[in-house]
């Protein structure tokens, strides 16, 4: 190669460059070996891992205060990688309280048909600990779930995954490390879809793991042969999204405290989920900065009238982003659930989930007070 076709790079930039490429080139066999062996520090092929993927892993392991990391395409993909980890056939899952639709038919679905059955509860610990069998080894659940924004009492589940030799892996997707750090509270291992929060813009997918660097390695054989390692593209945007990530997070709570209050007086709603409103004291426990953007609230009268009459916030089945967006949790997240799951786990027809942005909180509840007048 002439020297012509090297980087020209004489000095680093001050942003890392997106390294888009699927592969690394050699000078040597023996240099390929080396970075194979582990003995020279370096990238090979870009699903094993690429320097925008590594650089962004480290950031959310040191967030979360984790050994080590490892982010994938989606959100899906880290939980998936994270059971195939941890489960092997004949295996059990407890997992507590109301979930995302999609891990609920993960656990249900797939991983049933690999003989890993999963007991589904609720936060109730007597509930949680008569759940327990012999051979349950992972506990689960989601520090802010979704959609009913319950919180998790992550202390008093720690202990018990410790006493019964549990790993207990937390999703922290809603919550997010600025407001929650779950391995501080005994938590074993972290999921994020970084698709929300993280990148937090509504521009790319992704989800993350982080734990004890053991766990991690072997997360990582997984994701290896699953082919579900982050884009680099993707993995540079969510670098980029982190250092705003503090700024974004204190603007969703303290919007979402007023917006959650304004709901909570309005004669069209029935209920109000939002921890700071519904779980004061584990709130002030493990939220003590804010409780993030998301509320859940059930309307007097049809759902779709209220999301007609919004001027500015739009229908869009995702969260997290900056500007304030609703979703229907029984025709997209909580769609593959049964009318009796549904009804268990209390998400009725009449439920809007509501992702706060950071607009100015006014034009916010203007736009909620223009769509409930239409009831
Ligand atoms: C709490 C939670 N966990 C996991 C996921 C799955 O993430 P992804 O869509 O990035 O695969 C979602 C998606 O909405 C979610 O809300």
């Amino acid at each position: 190669m002439s020297d012509r076709q090297t980087w020209p790079f004489y000095n680093p930039p001050l942003v890392p460059p997106i390294v888009q490429t699927s592969v690394f080139q050699f000078a040597s066999i023996a240099q390929l070996q080396a970075v194979a062996d582990g003995e020279t520090p370096g990238h090979i092929y870009t699903r094993w891992g690429n320097p925008n993927t590594d650089l962004v892993q480290n950031a959310l392991a040191d967030l979360e205060g984790a050994q080590q990391g490892w982010v994938f395409g989606t959100g899906m993909a880290a939980i998936t990688a994270a059971m195939l980890s941890l489960c092997r056939p004949g295996d059990h899952i407890v997992a507590v309280g109301t979930l995302y639709g999609g891990t609920h038919m993960l656990f249900k679905e797939q991983l049933s048909q690999f003989g890993v059955e999963t007991t589904f509860v609720t936060q109730d610990i007597t509930a949680i600990q008569s759940a327990l069998q012999p051979n349950t080894k992972v506990l689960f659940g989601e520090t802010i779930s979704n959609p009913k924004m319950e919180l998790l009492d992550l202390e008093p589940l720690a202990r018990l995954a410790n006493e019964n030799d549990l790993f207990f892996l937390v999703d922290n997707t809603f919550a997010s490390p600025t407001l929650c750090r779950p391995l501080e509270w005994g938590v074993h291992g972290v999921m994020h879809s970084t698709t929300k929060y993280l990148n937090g813009h509504g521009d790319a997918m992704g989800g993350a793991l982080v734990g004890e660097a053991a766990w991690i390695e072997n997360v990582r054989a997984w994701a290896l042969q699953l082919g579900a390692l982050l884009d680099p593209f993707a993995a540079w945007l969510l670098q980029r999204s982190l250092q705003t990530l503090p700024l974004r997070m204190a603007a969703h709570s303290s919007n979402a405290l007023r917006v959650a209050d304004f709901l909570e007086a309005h004669p069209k709603v029935q209920t109000v989920y939002y921890p700071a409103l519904t779980q004061p004291q584990l709130a002030a426990k493990y939220l003590p900065d804010g409780s993030s953007g998301m509320i859940s609230f059930v309307v007097k009268g049809d759902p779709d009238s209220v999301v007609q009459g919004f001027r500015q916030i739009v229908l869009a089945p995702s969260l997290a982003d900056t500007a304030t967006t609703v979703s229907h949790p029984v025709s997209t997240s909580h769609r593959a659930l049964t009318e009796t799951e549904r009804q268990q786990q209390g998400v009725p027809y009449e439920m809007i989930r509501l992702s706060v942005g950071i607009e100015p909180v006014e034009t916010i509840t203007a736009d909620l007070a223009a769509g409930l007048d239409c009831l």
